[in-house]
């Protein structure tokens, strides 16, 4: 089960909250969800991606939890089914975290992932981004 960490809903709510008044404001149709997905590459395996958006492109399946509903892709649930988000804030600014029980090793900024502990992966992404496994 996906877990969302109560930080991480707040946070969700407000950007939907900003995303159905935009929406609103420029009159397009749809109801904003959130989805979070796995792109392939970048700074290891697997670089996480959540996004707000009306329409999905591809089958998804819903989860739900502190409020927030959430589509993953159906074919990557697998990745996913045991993640934590969460949402911190620093000096640097505030930004989700993702734990995955299933990451045997996280890029220097926690958004990419890598399967394999024999998998590199980059500690900055102004380094070269790795190629894909
Ligand atoms: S995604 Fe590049 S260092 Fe984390």
């Amino acid at each position: 089960m996906v877990e969302i960490r109560p930080a991480a809903a707040q946070e969700l709510t407000r950007l939907l909250h900003r995303h159905s008044t935009q929406a609103a404001n420029q009159a397009t149709g749809g109801t904003p969800i959130v989805q979070l997905a796995l792109e392939p590459g970048g700074c290891a395996d697997w670089t996480y991606r959540l996004t707000v958006a009306a329409d999905l492109d591809q089958p998804t399946t819903a989860v739900a939890h502190n409020g927030i509903d959430l589509v993953i892709p159906t074919a990557q649930l697998d990745l996913l089914k045991d993640l934590v988000i969460d949402y911190s804030e620093d000096l640097m600014g505030g930004g989700f975290r993702f734990i995955n029980p299933l990451a045997q090793r996280t890029c220097g900024c926690g958004n990419a992932f890598a399967l394999s502990a024999d998998r590199p992966v980059a500690q900055d992404c102004t380094a070269a981004h790795l190629p894909t496994p």
